[in-house]
């Protein structure tokens, strides 16, 4: 292992967030709403308190961005992006897929409030596999204290993809196009409830790639730190750089990101969709077929 800068205590802080998670998972919580299927709760809320207690002892100078409305020292040179529940719908209907993420970017002096600085921190922990995953600019991705890659796969035909659907506006989005036509063009498409363990399994090679629209910087910051430094790339729709603000992210291994990125732009053209039964058109023809 190198030796790194936050890794070693944002990961301390991130297990003992997970493990709280853990508790409130095993006595079950009550859910409320934040929006339409934008599910919230109390340990939500609980972990978010107890990261920006902790990072606050640990790096009394570094800003805090987290999901559930911290906003601490957005005018330091460091600003963590925290989520601190990833996959709260799987957590509360006891689905064991949620983890916490804190992606760490330093923001260089002069850089206007809407412009990037540079992920040079991240930490993924999954409490209920006992995974950390942990990512310093330049000094690699690591799982467990295991150095990780990315996958080596080269066409989309033999990879294993993930995706994510939006919870705001859903009859507006178009991802389930997506998700069929990668259905149809690869050997799947998971759809697993965490953004940020998505982004973890692209940096570990457990899955080849991971796209989602409407996504925040505190679900991606980490992920996407994770996947660079695990030789992965990272873009938008339209193979432009990421930002923390772009809302959607298409990250891959590096070797199949331009032939997803024609496919993007082809489906954003009109192009390439493969036309399916309605299930009307498929209960007709299996009623003809058992009339026959
Ligand atoms: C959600 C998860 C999910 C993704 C949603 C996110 P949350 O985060 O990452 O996988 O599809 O877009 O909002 O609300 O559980 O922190
Ligand atoms: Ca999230
Ligand atoms: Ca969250």
């Amino acid at each position: 292992m190198p030796e790194f800068q936050w890794v070693p205590k944002a990961s301390a802080i991130a297990r003992e967030a997970g493990a709280r998670l853990r508790e409130f998972f095993e006595q079950g919580v009550e859910t409320e709403y934040k929006g339409d299927v934008d599910l919230v709760t109390v340990a939500d809320r609980a972990s978010e308190k107890l990261i920006e207690d902790l990072l606050a002892e640990a790096f009394p100078s570094h800003g805090i961005y987290g999901e559930e409305g911290t906003r601490e020292r957005l005018d330091s040179e460091f600003r963590w992006y925290v989520d601190p529940l990833d996959g709260t719908t799987n957590f509360a209907h006891g689905f064991p897929q949620f983890c916490v993420s804190m992606g760490l970017e330093q923001r260089q002096l002069g850089l206007k409030p809407e412009e990037d600085g540079t992920l040079v921190g991240a930490v993924i922990f999954d409490p209920n596999r006992d995974e950390l995953f942990a990512a310093e600019k330049g000094r690699g991705a690591w799982l467990n204290g295991k150095r990780i890659k990315v996958s080596r796969t080269g066409e989309l035909a033999e990879a294993l993809v993930a995706t994510g659907f939006p919870s705001h506006k859903r009859h507006l989005n178009p991802n389930i196009h997506f998700y069929q036509e990668f259905t149809l063009r690869s050997h799947g498409v998971r759809r697993a409830g965490s953004a940020a363990l998505d982004l973890a399994y692209v940096a570990c090679g457990r899955f080849d790639a991971f796209w989602e629209f409407n996504l925040n910087p505190w679900d991606t910051a980490a992920g996407l730190l994770l996947i660079e430094e695990a030789g992965g790339r990272g873009t938008d729709f339209a193979g432009g750089h990421y930002r923390l603000n772009s809302r959607e992210v298409l990250a891959s291994n590096g070797l199949i990101h331009e032939e997803l990125l024609g496919f993007f732009k082809d489906m954003f053209a009109g192009r390439e969709l493969t036309p399916i039964p309605t299930p009307h058109e498929f209960a007709q023809r299996r009623a003809e077929r058992a009339a026959r």
